[in-house]
């Protein structure tokens, strides 16, 4: 027996904003699994920021997209045929090959999941890669402190969520978020317990900052002029983790720096970029600490989903939108 399965692939490497044009879905045939394979019919797509960076053809830390071949990601999806009886017929896995419908894997390469603790899609939302960005960049990056004012900008989607939900649990004094509508900034203080937050849209960063320091840690996943307002309001010897630069990621030539890098002098900051695999030690203490909470409800998580694999590329360029509250998935029936 064989399966018709789709995936996308990237035909040509986008200049600023990826389109359609950018992308094909192609229809292939997976032959049934050898020994050690299984097929995966894959329920849940991952979509990601750092997915743009990899369709330039530039070295990194993870390789650029091949062109005409399948791209990859996060999912998590079911065995539908096995030749590994340690990973049967029926079984919830997160796997890496995302942007299709089915994928024919090694059978060392999908991961079992408890879909009984937590939906499959909160592995790779909240008990994935970004809710361990999130506690690595805090506690590694950050050494964020009990009692420290803490500002997270992003803070509405699927890292930053979960980042001033930990930081809060963790005992910072003050938690600020920044994100792009009145919204989101809502859902941050009512139901994530923020302690404030502020639409970035109504006046430059710097401006609305400026209440609520100063910061000892900031969280970045913006860059840009959010980069430069937080330095303005930092703490002598505040760190900041920078995690991301989403501003920045379409853009069709480098962005200029802040402007004040003359306050990381006199303020004697730190400032830190990192990627979530430095720090494969947090990975336990992240699920001891936060896993039970996600269970039980105390850490919030939220989702936008798109349905079908002809949605994804919509799906990821809401990403540069403000589309995505929370996680940003693509479910596949
Ligand atoms: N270093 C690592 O290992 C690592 C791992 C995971 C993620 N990251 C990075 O962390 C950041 C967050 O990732 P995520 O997966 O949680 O994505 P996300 O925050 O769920 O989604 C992206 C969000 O960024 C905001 N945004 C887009 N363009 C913006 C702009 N020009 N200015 C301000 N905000 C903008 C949008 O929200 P608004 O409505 O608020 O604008 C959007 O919803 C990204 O920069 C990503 O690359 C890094």
């Amino acid at each position: 027996m064989t399966t018709q399965a789709r995936e996308i692939h990237l035909i040509t490497r986008p200049t600023g904003t990826p389109t359609a044009e950018n992308f094909a879905t192609r229809e292939v045939t997976l032959e049934d699994p050898a020994e050690g394979q299984v097929l995966v019919r894959n329920t849940v797509l991952s979509v990601d920021p750092y997915m743009r960076g990899r369709m330039n053809d530039v070295k990194s830390y993870v390789p650029p997209f091949a062109l005409d071949a399948p791209m990859d990601g996060g999912a998590v999806g079911v065995v539908e045929a096995s030749g590994d009886p340690e990973v049967p017929v029926g079984t919830s896995v997160l796997h890496m090959a995302g942007w299709r419908t089915h994928a024919l894997l090694p059978s060392n390469q999908v991961r079992p999941v408890d879909t009984d603790v937590a939906p499959a899609s909160a592995y790779v939302g909240v008990l994935g890669m970004p809710g361990l960005t999130a506690y690595a960049g805090l506690t590694r990056v950050g050494q964020m402190k009990e009692g420290d004012t803490v500002f997270i900008s992003g803070a509405a989607g699927a890292v930053g969520s979960i980042a001033g939900q930990i930081a809060k649990h963790l005992g910072a004094g003050k938690v600020i978020g920044s994100a792009g509508s009145a919204e989101k900034v809502s859902w941050l203080v009512d139901e994530l317990g923020f302690d404030a937050a502020f639409n970035y849209n109504d006046g430059p960063v710097a401006k609305q900052l400026a209440e609520h320091g100063p910061v000892d840690v900031y969280f970045d996943n913006v860059g840009g002029d959010h980069l430069e307002g937080a330095i303005f309001h930092m703490a002598d010897y505040g760190r900041i983790a920078v995690c991301g630069a989403i501003a920045g990621y379409n853009a069709e030539a480098p962005e200029p720096g802040p402007r004040n890098m003359m306050m990381v002098i006199s303020k004697r900051l730190r400032i830190q970029g990192f990627i979530v695999s430095d720090y494969p030690d947090a990975t336990s203490e992240f699920y001891k600490t936060f896993g039970p909470l996600v269970a039980s409800g105390e850490l919030v998580f939220r989702e936008t989903a798109y349905e079908g694999l002809d949605r994804m590329i919509e799906a990821f360029g809401a990403l540069f939108t403000g589309g995505n509250t929370g996680k940003m998935i693509v479910r596949l029936s």
